[in-house]
């Protein structure tokens, strides 16, 4: 390590991708971490108190109304918390002069794309919960700060969270038969991978000398490739299989979205261009068949 630690603001410490930031920091960090009952991020005079007294060099905004369908019945607190929470944020940052680092969705977009998201793609949520993230995204850069990153991502799982691999994992265990959507489309990202590329853009913006154009700004992160959940489900069940775990079920059938109604619409295509985030880190993208095998080598070694 060169010079003194970076002090870092975690917020949202106990979430899941919260919890891979924690375990990717390198020891330049030194890292406080920051979730509910303690600490709301939509209390601005208890945030400006914090982060006033701590000074960070760097905030990363994990925290997130994260529950997509409670969303649709709880729009005025998913505004609150995902709306103007990391506008609060980016004015406590703007006031110590630290970085923020701000996690956004795909669900800013309404899916009818049939090429890859890039960053000046035109936003559209169709649900509350992508209205209030695309809310959050605008606070920021509406604050008056500079130095920040918004990182859109899609599709996450990893250790210590509710996800879609873990669902599989268990109604694989229980049931004969799964029932997967497979008209929907995007790339699954292991927070894993996530969490490095946040690490890998505050590099980018570190670097002496400066880097010639500003790096700060929105990106898009997920895994490479793409397929639909249902490409998503058999790819867990084969992997599970193949590491003797617990299978019954037998098929994994494919269904259109309207055979599973959910509160909240769903984009049909939210893959995502990362080339953005490749110039300025210079970093490879893992493909999310290989991350998904990363994950489960991970998850082998902890049960
Ligand atoms: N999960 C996905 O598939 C996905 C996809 C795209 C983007 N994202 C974004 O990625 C980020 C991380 O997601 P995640 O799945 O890791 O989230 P998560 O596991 O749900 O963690 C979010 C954390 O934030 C906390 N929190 C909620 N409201 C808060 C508040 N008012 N003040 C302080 N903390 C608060 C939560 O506490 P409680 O548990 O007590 O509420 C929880 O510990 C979020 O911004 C999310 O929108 C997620």
């Amino acid at each position: 390590m060169t010079g003194p630690a970076k002090c870092l603001a975690l917020i949202g410490a106990k979430g899941m991708l919260a919890s891979m930031v924690l375990d990717t920091a390198s020891a330049d960090f030194e890292i406080t971490p920051f979730d509910l009952p303690e600490f709301d991020l939509t209390d601005a005079s208890l945030v400006q108190k914090v982060i006033g007294e701590l000074k960070p060099d760097v905030i990363i905004n994990c925290a997130a109304f994260t529950a997509v369908d409670a969303c649709e019945t709880n729009e005025d607190l998913a505004n609150k918390v995902n709306g103007e929470g990391p506008g609060i944020l980016a004015a406590a940052a703007l006031k110590v002069g630290a970085t923020l680092v701000h996690i956004s969705t795909d669900y800013v977009f309404d899916g009818k794309q049939t090429r890859p998201y890039a960053e000046e793609d035109r936003p559209n949520p169709s649900s509350a919960y992508g209205r209030s993230k695309l809310l959050g995204e605008e606070a920021i850069r509406s604050s008056g700060l500079k130095e920040y990153f918004i990182i859109r991502t899609s599709w996450l799982y990893g250790p210590g969270g509710k996800n879609f691999v873990e669902t599989v994992a268990r109604l694989a265990a229980e049931r004969q038969e799964l029932r997967i959507v497979a008209d929907q489309f995007g790339t699954p990202t292991y927070t894993g991978d996530l969490a490095g590329a946040i690490f890998n853009l505050l590099d980018a913006a570190t670097v002496d000398p400066p880097p010639a154009n500003s790096p700060y700004g929105l990106y898009h992160f997920s895994n490479e490739g793409e397929c639909s959940w249902h490409d998503f489900a058999l790819a867990i069940v084969e992997e599970l299989k193949g590491r003797g775990a617990t299978v019954v079920a037998e098929a994994v059938l494919p269904i259109r979205t309207e055979e599973y109604p959910l509160p909240a619409p769903r984009p049909a295509y939210s893959v995502f261009s990362k080339e953005k985030y490749r110039r300025v880190t210079g970093a490879t993208v893992p493909h999310w068949k290989e991350s998904l095998i990363r994950y489960f080598d991970r998850r082998s070694s902890e049960v």
